[in-house]
C-alpha cells in the first residue's frame, strides 16, 4: 500500500455484496460509457495499470446515476470487456452517492455478528424511507466509537434493491461476476489517496475538493485527511456544452459531441461558447464552495482536483482557479502508477480525470480482507 500521512480508512467502506475476490476489475457504469480499469502490484508499494476501456453508452441508456436501457448497458458491458482481453471476470461495481443512504451508529462492543445484524435492522427501520424488503441493507465495523471506549462504531448502508439488481444483471449478463458494490463518492476517495501521496505535506491537514465533471452532473466530494466532509451533487455537466454547441452550430448531438472532443468548430467556438460554458462551470464551482463555507465549520479550500471528462478542456483549471480563488489542477490518479506496454501513455492521462471512479473501484483487489 502507499505509504501517505492521508489514508482513506479501507474500513470505511461499505459493501453490500460480500465476500470479496480479488482479482478483480473496477467498473464504473455512468452517463457517457461503461468504465473498466485493472490493476496490478506492481511491488515495491507501487501499483501497474494493465489494462482499461471506455466503452461509451447510447444516450439515456443511463439516467441520473440509473440504468435505464438494461440491454444497451448489457451490450456496452460486453463490447468493452471484450475488448478489455482479460481473463479476470470478477468485478467491483458503485452506486451513485445520491441512490446510498448511510448512518453511522453506536452500539455497545463484543456483540456477535448475529446480535450485531439485529440491532442495525432495527435501527434501519427507523430512518430508511422505504420498507425493510425493498433495500439491501450492509454495515461495517469502523471501530472502537471516539465517545464511548465500550462502545464501537458502526457503518450502515441501505440501498434499494433494483439500483443494485439492475448493475449486477448487466455485469452478468457479460458473463461477469459482482464482487463488490462500492459507493462511487468512497471510490473516488479512494483514488484520491493515490492522488494525495504525491502533494504537499501528502495533503495532511488540507482541505481538498476533488471536482468530478461528468456528462450531466458535477460531484462535490470534500475531504480532509482521507475523509469526506462535504458531498454534494450539482446538475451541471459536459452534455450542455455539447447542446450548446448543437445549437450554435446546427448540428446533430452526435456531430457536436464528436465536434467538441476532436475539434474543427468556426473560430468563434472559443469565444461564443467554449469560454461562457467554461466561466459557468467555474460560478457553480464557486457556489458549492459557498454551500460549503456556509453550512459547516470551514471557511476555506486548499486545492480543487478536477476530475470527469470536462477536466480535458484545456484551460479550465485556470478558469476555476481564478474564479474561485483556489490552487485548482487536474486529477490523475494513475500518475505514480507503472504502465504496463499495452497503455498509450498519451490517452491515458487524457482519460485519467474521468476514470476516478473506475480506479477506485479497481483498487478494491488491494483491501486488506
Ligand atoms: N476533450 C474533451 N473536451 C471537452 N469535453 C470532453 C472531452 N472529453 C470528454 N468530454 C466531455 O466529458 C463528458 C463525459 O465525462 P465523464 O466520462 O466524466 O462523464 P460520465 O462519468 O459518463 O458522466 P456522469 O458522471 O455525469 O454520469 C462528456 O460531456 C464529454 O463530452
Ligand atoms: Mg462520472
Amino acid at each position: 500500500m502507499l505509504k501517505g500521512k492521508v489514508n482513506v480508512d479501507p474500513q470505511a467502506v461499505a459493501r453490500f455484496l460480500r465476500p470479496r475476490t480479488p482479482p478483480l476489475i473496477g467498473v464504473d457504469i455512468s452517463t457517457s460509457a461503461v468504465k473498466f480499469v485493472e490493476l496490478e502490484d506492481a511491488g515495491k508499494g507501487r501499483y501497474r495499470v494493465e489494462r482499461y476501456t471506455i466503452e461509451p453508452l447510447p444516450r439515456d441508456a443511463v439516467v441520473d446515476g440509473s440504468v435505464v436501457n438494461l440491454d444497451q448497458v448489457a451490450d456496452a458491458f460486453k463490447r468493452g470487456w471484450k475488448k478489455l482481453s482479460t481473463r479476470v471476470r470478477n468485478v467491483a461495481l458503485a452506486l451513485p452517492a445520491a441512490s446510498v443512504i448511510t448512518k453511522r451508529i453506536s452500539v455497545p462492543a463484543g456483540q456477535r455478528e448475529d446480535e450485531l445484524e439485529l440491532q442495525v435492522e432495527t435501527e434501519a427501520n427507523q430512518y430508511i424511507p422505504f420498507a425493510l424488503e425493498e433495500v439491501n441493507l450492509d454495515f461495517q465495523v469502523l471501530g472502537p466509537s471516539a465517545d464511548n471506549p465500550d462502545d464501537v462504531e458502526i457503518l450502515i448502508a441501505a440501498s434499494r434493491k433494483e439500483k443494485i439488481e439492475d448493475r449486477v444483471a448487466a455485469a452478468e449478463s457479460a458473463g461477469l461476476k459482482a464482487v463488490v458494490m462500492d459507493v462511487e463518492s468512497y471510490a473516488t476517495q479512494a483514488a484520491f489517496a493515490l492522488i494525495s501521496a504525491g502533494l504537499p505535506d501528502s495533503g495532511f491537514d488540507q482541505t481538498i475538493a476533488i471536482v468530478d465533471v461528468g456528462t450531466s452532473v458535477m460531484n462535490v466530494n470534500i475531504l480532509r485527511n482521507g475523509e469526506s466532509v462535504y458531498l454534494r451533487e450539482q446538475p451541471f455537466g459536459g452534455f450542455q456544452l455539447t447542446q450548446e454547441i448543437q445549437r450554435h452550430f446546427g448540428l446533430t448531438l452526435e456531430e457536436a459531441e464528436i465536434a467538441k472532443k476532436n475539434g474543427g468548430l468556426p473560430e468563434n467556438y472559443e469565444t461564443e461558447v467554449l469560454q461562457p460554458f467554461m466561466d459557468n462551470l467555474a460560478l457553480e464551482v464557486a457556489r458549492v464552495l459557498q454551500f460549503f463555507y456556509t453550512s459547516t465549520q470551514y471557511s476555506s479550500v486548499d486545492r480543487i482536483l478536477l476530475a470527469g471528462g470536462c477536466a480535458a478542456i484545456a484551460g479550465l483549471d485556470e478558469t476555476v482557479g481564478r474564479r474561485t480563488q483556489v490552487p485548482t489542477a487536474i486529477a490523475n490518479p494513475f500518475a505514480a502508477m507503472e504502465l504496463s506496454s499495452k497503455i498509450r501513455p498519451r490517452q491515458l492521462e487524457v482519460d485519467a480525470p474521468s476514470l476516478m471512479v473506475a480506479c477506485g473501484l479497481a483498487m478494491r483487489r488491494f483491501d486488506p480482507s
